[in-house]
């Protein structure tokens, strides 16, 4: 049975992760802040104080799974702050750095101990990390730090190759979330979580380091 730790598990796309991987049989590690009552339904293991930011909260989970491994380490959690050229708040464009790119480059370095040959690591960007992609402007901090996670995961591609764990990219579509205000033109969590799993399944030290929407399209940097 595979192991799987997500971080941002309380909500949202994290949250179906949960649920889907303990429908298929999975073990899961549900990183989060708080718990939520949802959460708490599914009957996975919940690691609650862990805030992807602060070193320490990071170093008391290092310590509560030592000696664990993880087979697939899902890296979920994120903030979205809009910033336009009118309202360019530089603390909100560092702190979505902070959490959207930094941490989870730390995280993974943190988590070393626990990935051997074969496992994997799920950086989850957006689609708006992607500068080719970008036809609309903006969302200055937003766009700056998932452009930043991208970079730092080809370089763990690359990193982590020789160790055999691999890393992927993964855009999980516009999905009907808090962090989009339950837009109505997003997919379910359900529908983005599925494809995400399938692009995880898939995901082999050959493949490593690509850039890959939900439904299987490999997007450009
Ligand atoms: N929804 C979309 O359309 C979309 C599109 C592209 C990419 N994404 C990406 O997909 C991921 C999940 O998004 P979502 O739509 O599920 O967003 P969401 O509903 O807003 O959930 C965000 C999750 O991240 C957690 N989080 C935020 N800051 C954290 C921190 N410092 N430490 C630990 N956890 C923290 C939140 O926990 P709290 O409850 O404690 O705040 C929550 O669990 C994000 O990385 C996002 O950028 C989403």
């Amino acid at each position: 049975m595979a192991t799987y730790l997500v971080t941002g598990a309380n909500r949202g796309i994290g949250l179906e992760f949960c649920q889907q991987l303990k429908e298929r049989g999975n073990e899961v590690i549900a990183t989060c802040r708080s718990s939520t009552k949802e959460l708490d339904e599914i009957g996975v293991r919940i690691e609650t104080d862990v805030d992807i930011t602060s070193g320490e909260s990071v170093l008391k989970l290092v310590q509560e799974i030592r000696g664990m491994k993880i087979d697939v380490l899902i890296q979920n959690a994120g903030i979205l702050e809009k910033n336009s050229l009118s309202n360019l708040d530089p603390e909100s464009i560092r702190r979505q750095f902070e959490v959207n790119a930094l941490s989870p480059l730390c995280f993974t370095r943190a988590m070393l101990n626990n990935l051997t040959k074969g496992s994997k690591v799920i950086l989850m960007t957006s689609r708006m990390g992607s500068i080719d992609d970008n036809c609309s402007g903006s969302s200055y901090g937003y766009r700056m730090s998932k452009v930043a996670l991208c970079m730092a995961g080809k370089s763990l591609s690359i990193d982590l190759r020789p160790m055999g764990v691999s890393v992927a990219l993964l855009h999980p579509g516009l999905v009907s979330t808090r962090m989009t205000g339950f837009s109505p033109h997003g997919i379910s969590p359900k529908q983005s979580v599925s494809g995400l799993l399938e692009r995880i399944d898939s995901l082999t030290i050959e493949n490593s380091g690509t850039f890959w929407h939900a439904n299987g399209d490999t997007l450009a940097w």
